[in-house]
């Protein structure tokens, strides 16, 4: 594959012959041929007689004269006695009907009938960089929607519509987003976690059946897999063909691996919807969320970068700095007074934060985590004159103000449910589950959803905040809703619209997605928000490997990050600031630590960090992410500018290594002509042996394919030990 920024950024169609429905409604001959390229991708579409076209290649760009007709002749399959005479078809809704015998694209009837859908396509629209295609089966009466392409990156997007066009119900139980992947996978990797330990890699061989994932948290879970990646055996951060997909929803899920014994292979995910399905009324329709492929022959960076490019290219994406966050939980928990936090302020604005923020505890009865939810109204007991000298405070020491709220939920406890008993999600002769003491109201009734936006709305109008941290402490179950309906699905869309009346009612308000940590991770919740907070254990040590994972999707500065005490509240690992901040650094810094009790070094030393971020934000927050192959328990990471002038590389020794002294490490991502001036950033505090503060003695200067080839020799460090590499163009060549 070319580097994705050298190839042409439009996506282009190179061949197509189209034939609709006539006038009258008699279907024509309807062959479609759709070729469409972007950035080193080749996505091609076909199909004859008004079937519904398959994707017949999704993976390296195949060229500008590329014959659509006679690609598909050179794919199609031998016909043998042991399977369908008509052929099997794999088409963009998988069909039964198509002799087709993996995981179908629609299930769904309408009672005992119309659960086998076949369906002849009507329309096809094109747009610059794809096609929306509409089908529908006059029988069942049903129509799909399917709207396809590729964008400028070669990000492949594909979202489904069905609608009912009977006079009666018709239920939909999935509609799957399914992306076909060839025969050379052989190994799969998707992501598990658990709370404070989420995004963990996990591996498998291929083979027959359906490697499934089912995600039923009402959330997008610790777990969720985050890319489900298939590739060919062995593949790594730099080598190896991938195929990546990610499901765009915040939601019960299931994304699945799934390989027929006549070897069709397939990635594909759908929304997990209630065991009674969604019934569509006469004329109803049902959208999936948006499903996201990337391809790449050069790795997870590879696959990777396409994602963080089509991330980065949403026009809602943060355009301005990423300021340093001072998070007051881990600092003073539930114990909040103006004294306290203005003292915290101003050490907060010492060490170089930029913006402040108020976490849990501030309004009516929430004195711990038992009462409280759902009043959103300062505690006039903690907070006599209410929030405004707190933040008259802050925004004279030139930090910004930040709120932390929790609107889904409330707590048995509160003056809110006690004036709406029926406000939270239970089904009826159930005793609520609680879950943090608290239960989830459903969104989905429209008087819960005016009470939430007034009251946010009241609460962002009355005071000078430009930083919702939005939290979200539990999971969803049993969650019975209006008339005893399962209400996830529509709370999901609740929410999303509740955040998006709010950001329209405050554009200039900025909003986190935490849901104990980073249990809300996807890029459903991200079209409407500007930060997810990564995870509830800011542990250095387990904070590398989760921020690494995170990183398959999302670019550094749209990951919250921050430096925690000396010993980590969750795991009460005791770690040394340098590699606190060496690690804080990638990605979207805050500081979380009870600061009126660092020393003066400590307060020296994180100065030092955040220094460092400001200097290196630019080229953090823009640049490719890169990961070297490194065995054993080290990682090199690193971000290389776009124009490949400049980098900065992390090496982090996580445990005890087997090897004492490791070769020199290959460095990834650097321009093979460029001629670079090599540093080490000073740790940024007194050093710990045995890392000396500067292990290069001076500057050295080396051409990008000496780096790349013969690697670089770096220090040898104990577990939970990093150093900071920077690379810059010396100009000379
Ligand atoms: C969970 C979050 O992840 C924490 O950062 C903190 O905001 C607490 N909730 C507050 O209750």
């Amino acid at each position: 594959m070319l580097p994705v920024n050298t190839v042409p950024l439009l996506p282009c169609i190179c061949a197509r012959v189209i034939t609709m429905r006539d006038p009258l409604g008699h279907y024509g001959s309807v062959t479609l041929h759709l070729h469409l390229r972007a950035a080193g991708v080749s996505l091609v579409l076909h199909s004859t007689d008004d079937r519904l076209p398959s994707i017949v290649h999704w993976g390296p760009d195949l060229g500008a004269d590329l014959d659509v007709p006679s690609l598909v002749r050179g794919l199609s399959p031998a016909s043998t006695s042991a399977s369908a005479d008509t052929g099997v078809r794999f088409s963009l809704v998988a069909q039964e009907s198509e002799a087709y015998t993996g995981r179908p694209g629609l299930t769904g009837s309408r009672g005992a009938v119309g659960w086998s859908p076949r369906f002849r396509v009507l329309t096809v629209e094109e747009s610059a960089d794809g096609a929306t295609i509409e089908a529908t089966d006059d029988q069942i009466q049903v129509s799909v929607r399917t709207t396809i392409g590729l964008d400028p990156y070669g990000v492949l997007l594909l979202r489904h519509s069905l609608r009912n066009d009977g006079a009666e119900p018709y239920t939909v139980r999935e509609l799957a987003a399914v992306l076909p992947v060839p025969g050379v996978v052989g190994e799969l990797l998707d992501l598990a976690g658990r709370w404070a330990l989420e995004r963990q890699p996990q591996r498998r061989p291929t083979s027959v059946g359906t490697w499934l994932r089912e995600l039923r948290h009402g959330r997008t879970g610790f777990e969720a897999p985050l890319v489900t990646v298939a590739g060919t055996p062995g593949f790594g951060n730099r080598h190896g063909e991938v195929w990546g997909i990610h499901l765009g929803w915040s939601g019960n899920a299931r994304t699945w691996y799934d390989q027929t014994p006549d070897g069709q292979r397939s990635l594909g995910a759908a929304e997990l919807l209630g065991p009674a399905g969604l019934v569509l009324a006469p004329g109803g329709t049902y959208e999936t969320p948006q499903l996201y492929g990337s391809w790449s022959d050069t790795g997870l960076d590879g696959l990777a970068d396409r994602l963080h490019d089509h991330v980065r290219a949403r026009p809602s994406h943060p355009s301005t700095p990423r300021p340093v966050v001072f998070n007051t939980w881990e600092a003073v928990y539930f114990d909040q007074s103006l004294e306290a936090l203005t003292a915290l302020a101003d050490r907060a604005a010492r060490v170089g934060a930029e913006r402040f923020v108020l976490d849990d505890g501030w309004f009516l009865g929430r004195r711990d985590d038992t009462a409280g939810l759902g009043d959103w109204e300062v505690d006039p007991e903690v907070w006599p004159q209410g929030l405004t000298p707190l933040i008259d405070h802050v925004l004279g020491l030139g930090m910004d103000f930040g709120l932390w709220v929790e609107p889904e939920m409330v707590n048995p406890d509160s003056e809110l449910l006690r004036a709406h008993p029926d406000w939270a999600l239970a089904v009826a002769g159930h005793e609520p589950i609680t879950w943090r003491h608290q239960l989830v109201l459903d969104l989905s009734r429209p008087a819960v959803f005016d009470h939430l936006l007034n009251r946010l709305d009241a609460l962002l109008s009355d005071h000078r905040i430009a930083y919702v941290k939005w939290d979200h402490n539990r999971d969803l179950m049993d969650a019975g809703g209006v008339d005893g309906q399962e209400a996830l699905h529509d709370n999901v869309l609740a929410v999303y619209r509740l955040l998006d009346s709010l950001r329209a009612r405050h554009p200039g308000v900025e909003i986190e997605s935490c849901s104990s940590g980073g249990g809300r991770v996807d890029l459903g919740i991200l079209a409407r928000t500007d930060r997810v907070w990564g995870s509830d254990s800011i542990d250095a040590v387990d904070r590398q490997a989760i921020q690494r994972w995170t990183s398959l999707l999302l670019p550094p500065e749209l990951v919250g990050s921050h430096v925690g005490a000396p010993r980590a509240h969750t795991t009460e690992r005791v770690l040394d600031l340098p590699f606190r901040g060496a690690t804080a650094l990638f990605g979207s810094l805050g500081i979380e630590w009870d600061v009126s009790r660092a020393t003066e070094d400590e307060l020296a030393a994180l100065s030092g960090v955040v220094a460092a971020y400001r200097e290196l934000r630019p080229l953090l927050h823009s640049g490719r992410v890169v990961h070297a192959d490194l065995p054993g328990p080290c990682l090199l990471h690193g971000v290389v500018a776009r124009d490949g002038r400049s980098a900065v590389f992390c090496y982090a020794q996580l445990a005890s290594s087997p090897t004492p002294l490791p070769g020199p490490v290959r460095l990834p991502g650097l321009r093979a002509d460029v001629r670079y001036l090599v540093e080490n950033l000073v740790p940024p505090a007194p050093s710990t042996e045995p890392v000396p503060p500067r292990w290069l003695p001076e500057p050295l200067t080396l051409p990008g394919r000496a780096l790349a080839s013969a690697g670089l020799a770096l220090p040898v460090l104990k577990p939970a030990q990093a150093v900071l590499v920077t690379l810059k163009d010396t100009g000379v060549h």
